[in-house]
């Protein structure tokens, strides 16, 4: 915390209020406003947190000016081009990337966490066939939290850490058998001696009455995918993780609240709008009536996809996943007529003063769908594989606050539109 140049000034009564700053490593500087209720007796407005720091973090950067995106410093296409995702896992966790000894150690700790008590395995067959599955996954992720209830454990350093390999390590056993689930197939039990993302794909796609074999291209592929949605900052589900831990609530609890906020079609469930909306176009030809649609406000239409609260250049994984849908279609020798039809609406969409005036651009889940769909995932699993994903970072600001000392509880204020004080009339004169 040092001295800012900043002050904020009555234009009343002409009193003057110094505001402290803080400064990070890089990006704009944060007033502290803290105190300011304390001291002039006003709040701050900032109706969904457009210029509102909630926490100092040292995990991942986000200039959205310049299109930058750095987990622990590293650039995330270095990081998707270089690693693999349980290397960026243990980057994002402790900070730096592991050497060989330190990977295998990490690599194992994971793989044998995979299992899930059996019991859970009942609780899949409470749902009705047709639920969705990140209604079951933000059930059984929160229900984790009746089978590890030490109240005191989020205090102890090594229970955090055990928490963290467990949630990684038990995320993706959860969603296949969401998948499963959903399919009336039987649950697969996770197979260790396979890689992170390659064990994923064998509990969704492998049956117990055959042989299956992981395609390395489609593990690959998704191993790219889970780096780029690894961890994000303070987006809408790791707030919402953090917000709820900041009570001292269950972690597992924790993370299921933020599951339920990635959901939303304007978060995490994009990637399976933007599917639904391309189904619904149908054909190039009907693009220019869509985005005729998309420009009229009265039809509360959006291109889905398209725009970011924080990029308003390009978003970087956008950029790395287009390519990457080229490379992986080509690979596995798919012809998805729904690539044409997003290329067309990205050109369309680039080139039209509506999205160039409000800075709008492809984001992580306009072409992400694409790459999922040919890996043959249906479109209802998209968010729970951005789930998988992003369980490393939630589970890693999760970490990161409740290390710190100087944790409160997440508590915003508001203004208060509501009636003046009143009395309550009598029920027989009302
Ligand atoms: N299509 C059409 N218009 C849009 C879009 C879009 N996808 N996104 C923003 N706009 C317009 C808004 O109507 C608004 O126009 P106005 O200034 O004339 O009122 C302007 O652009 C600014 O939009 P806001 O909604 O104020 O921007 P905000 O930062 O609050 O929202 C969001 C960001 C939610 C991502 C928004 O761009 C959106 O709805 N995009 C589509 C959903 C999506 O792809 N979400 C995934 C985001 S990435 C992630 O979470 C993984």
């Amino acid at each position: 915390m040092s001295a800012s140049n900043y002050s904020l000034i009555n234009n009343q009564t002409g009193n003057k209020l110094d505001l402290a700053s803080v400064q990070g490593t890089l990006g704009p500087v944060g007033l502290d406003v803290s105190k300011l209720y304390g001291q002039a007796g006003v709040f701050t407005y900032d109706p969904g947190f457009a210029s509102t720091c909630s926490t100092q973090s040292a995990i991942t950067y986000i200039d959205g000016d310049k299109g930058v995106l750095l987990y622990r410093g590293y650039p995330v296409a270095q990081l998707a081009e270089k690693c693999s995702f349980i290397e960026v896992a243990h980057l994002i966790l402790n900070g730096e990337l592991p050497n060989t000894a330190e990977l295998q150690a990490f690599d194992q700790t994971i793989r044998k966490h995979t299992m899930i008590n059996e019991s859970l395995m009942s609780f899949f067959n409470g749902f009705r066939y047709d639920a969705h599955p990140m209604a079951m996954l933000t059930g059984v992720v929160g229900s984790l939290s009746a089978f590890y209830h030490d109240p005191n454990a989020t205090k102890d350093e090594e229970y955090r850490k055990v928490f963290a390999h467990r949630m990684i390590a038990k995320i993706p056993t959860i969603a296949a058998a969401t998948f499963k689930r959903h399919m009336g197939q039987p649950v697969m039990y996770p197979k260790n001696s396979l890689d992170y993302c390659s064990n994923l794909l064998h509990m969704m796609f492998a049956v117990p009455a055959e042989d299956y074999e992981v395609n390395p291209v489609a593990a690959r592929a998704l191993d790219v995918l889970f780096t780029l949605h690894a961890d994000h900052e303070q987006n809408a589900s790791t707030s919402t993780v953090r917000m709820a831990g900041s009570t001292g609530t269950n972690p597992y609890a924790a993370i299921a609240a933020g599951i339920a906020a990635l959901w939303g079609p304007l978060h995490g469930g994009a990637n399976e709008a933007v599917l639904k909306m391309l189904d619904e176009i149908g054909d190039v030809k009907n693009v220019r009536g869509f985005m005729d649609k998309v420009k009229d406000k009265e039809s509360g239409v959006r291109l889905m996809g398209f725009g970011h609260r924080v990029y308003k250049n390009f978003d970087p994984r956008a950029t790395i996943i287009r390519e990457e849908c080229y490379k992986v279609l080509k690979a596995l020798n798919v012809n998805d007529p729904k690539l044409e039809l997003a290329i067309r609406l990205e050109e369309i969409a680039l080139s039209d003063d509506y999205f160039k005036q409000r800075k709008l651009y492809p984001n992580v889940d306009f072409y992400s769908g694409i790459i999922y769909k040919a890996l043959g995932i249906p479109v209802s699993m998209f968010t729970p594989m951005f789930a998988v994903a992003r369980t490393v970072g939630w589970v890693a600001h999760w970490m990161e606050m409740t290390a710190d000392p100087s944790l409160r509880i997440a508590r915003p204020r508001q203004v208060y539109t509501g009636a003046d004080t009143r009395n309550v009339v009598d029920l027989a004169q009302r």
